[in-house]
């Protein structure tokens, strides 16, 4: 009885959270804050490499602007992120801004859950090291997840030239507002990357909750590049523009052309135009968000729906 009482408090809670909300999911905004000025940069900063942990935005917010991030309705601090200008990204239109983070801390739990939980992910990262953080300290885990209070949807990206075709989830993108670019954060070791950077198109299918199951097989797989379209387990439709397979069932479909890549520690940075815009239908997208923030939202009887 004692053991079944004490088990879930020696449990770590789990990382990440895979959820379904409707998107744009404007649940939690984000501003950033520098000498007594503020930006909404809720869609305007996105994750431009994990090592090291890099932001890009493209508000110039100073040297060592604070990232915060609040709940919408309630406008309670859910946590924040302490960044330090560490150089800029420039296309022949706009500058970048990238800003490496120093420090962070959320708010979802209250003190010794906190600080408790926290200790037992750490340690259980040290031990169970996994491949998708590549080699982060756990601190910088830590702080990636904060930035995952702001749901971060998941597409499947897929790339077609001659001799090469993929199709891989991606959760580290998303739109730069001000600049009107899209960037995503790229493993440098992606065996699609040096096709991208040469072919410079690439087209993003928004994928629906219940294609969770669907969208991490493919992730498994992902130094064998299907052999052909049609082996999917799904059916595919050509995007608009480029008539690169995109997933038929996707709630939303864009077709970007890549104006600018670049390396960034453990990731390559590619910036794009949104060069075609397809909305296709309403639904649930499959999101990821830290798993302090589900808890944050159960002990507040409103949890995201898991998938
Ligand atoms: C839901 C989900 C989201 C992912 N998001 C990214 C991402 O944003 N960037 C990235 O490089 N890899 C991401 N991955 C992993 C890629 O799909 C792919 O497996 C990886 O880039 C392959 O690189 P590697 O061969 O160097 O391991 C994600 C995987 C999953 C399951």
């Amino acid at each position: 009885m004692l053991k079944d009482w004490i088990r879930p408090l020696l449990r770590p809670l789990p990382q990440w959270s895979t959820i379904a909300a409707a998107p744009p999911s404007t649940i939690v905004t984000a501003t950033l804050r520098w000498h007594g000025q503020e930006a909404d940069v809720t869609a305007d900063h996105t994750v431009a490499a994990l090592k090291p942990l890099v932001i890009a935005t493209s508000v110039d917010a100073g040297e060592q602007p604070v990232l915060e991030y609040r709940d919408s309705v309630s406008g309670s601090l859910l946590g924040r992120l302490q960044l330090q200008r560490c150089g800029s990204v420039a296309t022949d239109q706009h500058t970048i801004a990238l800003y490496q983070v120093s420090a962070g801390e959320h708010h979802c739990l209250a003190w010794p859950q906190r600080q408790w939980h926290a200790w037992l992910q750490n340690r259980s990262m040290l031990k169970n090291r996994q491949p998708q953080h590549l080699g982060m300290e756990p601190q910088a885990v830590q702080q990636l997840m904060i930035a995952y209070l702001c749901p971060r949807p998941v597409v499947l990206v897929s790339v077609s030239v001659p001799g090469h075709r993929n199709i891989f989830p991606m959760d580290l993108i998303g739109p730069l507002q001000r600049s009107g670019l899209y960037s995503l954060a790229l493993r440098s070791t992606n065996i699609s990357e040096p096709v991208m950077r040469e072919a410079r198109k690439v087209v993003l299918s928004s994928v629906p909750a219940a294609m969770k199951a669907t969208v991490y097989k493919l992730s498994e797989h992902h130094k064998q590049p299907p052999s052909d379209w049609a082996a999917l387990p799904f059916p595919l439709r050509p995007s608009h523009e480029y008539a690169i397979p995109a997933v038929a069932a996707a709630l939303h479909i864009r077709e970007l052309q890549i104006v600018h890549s670049e390396r960034i520690g453990s990731h390559t940075f590619f910036l794009a135009r949104v060069s075609a815009n397809e909305k296709l239908a309403d639904g649930e997208q499959l999101h990821h968000t830290a798993g302090f923030h589900q808890a944050y939202r159960r002990q507040r009887h409103a949890p995201f729906v898991e998938v």
